[in-house]
């Protein structure tokens, strides 16, 4: 079984932008792409580089330090010099969308 959080509506970045959490033991970065949330790991896999940091792209942040791009969706790395993929957490609102479920990926 995952591990899973939730997230106010009112707490979290409006369109077009972006913010860095603490969860999971980890920096998690959410985004806001026109009201579609993506939740992935803030490291850069490349070097210690915070991606909330960075610039967030229809469907891509890219880090701030060397400008590697990262897919929101799959998580992976679209430029060198980053080449691991981010960590991706999935998204759902709640029935009531007044708040965002985050849930770590499991093992499997
Ligand atoms: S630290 Fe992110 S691309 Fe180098």
């Amino acid at each position: 079984m995952s591990d899973a959080i939730e997230l106010p509506i009112d707490d979290l970045p409006g369109p077009g932008s972006m913010k860095r959490i603490d969860a999971f033991g980890e920096r998690v970065l959410i985004a806001n792409l026109d009201g579609v949330f993506h939740a992935v790991s803030d490291t850069c896999t490349h070097e210690d580089a915070s991606l909330s940091l960075g610039a967030l792209k229809p469907g891509t942040v890219s880090c701030p330090l060397h400008g590697s791009r990262f897919c929101l969706a799959t998580g992976a790395a679209l430029d060198e010099p980053a080449e691991d993929p981010i960590r991706v957490y999935r998204c759902t609102l709640s029935p009531d969308a007044a708040r965002l479920v985050v849930e770590a990926p499991g093992d499997d």
